[in-house]
């Protein structure tokens, strides 16, 4: 694994579309170090499935659909690896690339496109009519068209929500960061943001700091003043108030699991805000694409919760504030039922409850 020092300096053009976090560049995985944004931007380049599964893990690379994204590519790794290992024998080859699948699936439990994009490739690599090279370049042909699909996805979901928020002086709360940092490119609640802004450059968005690893902070902040988006940045604990005085308008969140029943998995905090916006009649709108849908679960009780370190919690960027020795609760994800739900916008439509219904339509 190497590491660059520098970002793409042609980005902050405005569309969101120059922020790429996850490439495939001369036969290497390159991401952004999004746990050093926005103070270092660096760029690390990953050469085999396990380097990418550590970025996974460590959240060098994080948001739904980017860690779909780069588990495809770092199947792809594991692919051209074991092309050179297997001496030709299709046994030894698949017996790599199972094991990569399992590494790269035990990184993260919650996000749905990370296992989605797995079966994608499986369905490639499980191909009998194609030979091991063969295999391994449609491998990569499918990886890259998975970055391809999901991007176009993203500014799909942006129109679909543009036309959903056509307030005069529209402010929208948004959490996390499901931006073009989270996506392939352009992002979901931040594709949103960034399409209704172009319709509307009055639009302005409050930014939940999103503790513990404060991704509204450091990204989502981060990608909205480089596009001159109108933001201000609060404390998670400030949402209820500002709601209460009238300053927001509604709620846009990504999303990292959504089951049939339009139960969906969000960061930490999620559920909060979706009280908060039913007790002040807030739209609540949830953005994502269809590769987050996982209709093989109809309850939100049964989406598998990540639990990270306690470090998390009792400090941040090693400063250490909480006492030795306390014990502490760390879920990375918690549960919104479809109750809270105004409209979950995807590529393919905007479905509506009862989510049973809309986004079965939508699968067909
Ligand atoms: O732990 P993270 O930073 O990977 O969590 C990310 C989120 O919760 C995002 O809101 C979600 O993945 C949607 S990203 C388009």
């Amino acid at each position: 694994m190497s590491k660059v020092n520098s970002i793409d300096q042609a980005s902050g053009n405005g569309s969101g579309d120059a922020i790429r976090p996850v490439k495939w560049e001369d036969g290497a995985v390159v991401l952004i170090d999004q746990r050093l944004l926005p103070l270092q931007e660096v760029h690390v380049r990953c050469h085999t499935w396990q380097e990418v599964a550590a970025c996974i893990q460590d959240m060098t690379v994080r948001g739904a659909p980017a860690l779909g994204v780069t588990a495809a590519l770092g199947m792809v790794l594991a692919a051209r690896r074991a092309l050179s290992e297997s001496a030709g024998d299709r046994g030894r080859f698949r017996a790599a690339l199972q094991d990569a699948t399992k590494g790269l699936f035990a990184t993260r439990p919650t996000a749905y496109n990370l296992p989605w994009a797995l079966r994608e490739m499986e369905l490639v690599w499980k191909v009998d009519a194609l030979d091991l090279g063969e295999i391994v370049t449609a491998m990569e042909k499918r990886a890259l068209a998975i970055l391809e699909q999901d991007l176009a996805a993203c500014r799909a979901i942006g129109e679909y929500g543009a036309e959903l928020i056509k307030d005069k002086r529209p402010v929208i709360l948004t959490h996390c960061n499901a931006g073009a940092l989270a996506t392939a490119g352009y992002g979901t609640a931040l594709g949103v943001i960034r399409s209704v802004h172009r319709r509307n450059p009055r639009l302005h968005v409050f930014v939940d700091e999103t503790r513990p690893l404060l991704q509204g902070a450091r990204l989502t902040a981060w990608e909205l003043m480089r596009e001159g988006i109108s933001c201000e940045l609060i404390t998670d604990n400030m949402a209820g108030w500002f709601m209460r005085q009238g300053e927001i308008t509604h709620v846009v969140v990504g999303a990292d699991r959504i089951t049939a029943s339009g139960d969906f998995a969000n960061k930490i905090g999620t559920y909060s805000l979706s009280v908060l916006a039913r007790e002040h009649g807030l739209p609540f709108f949830v953005a994502a694409p269809f590769s987050t849908v996982d209709l093989s679960l109809v309850s939100g009780d049964s989406i598998p919760i990540e639990e990270r370190d306690e470090s998390e919690v009792t400090g941040f960027g090693g400063v250490r504030w909480a006492p030795l020795g306390v014990r502490v609760r760390n879920p990375a994800f918690d549960v919104t039922p479809a109750a809270h739900v105004t409209a979950i916008i995807t590529e393919r439509g905007v479905a509506t409850p009862p989510f049973e219904r809309s986004l079965a339509a939508l699968n067909k």
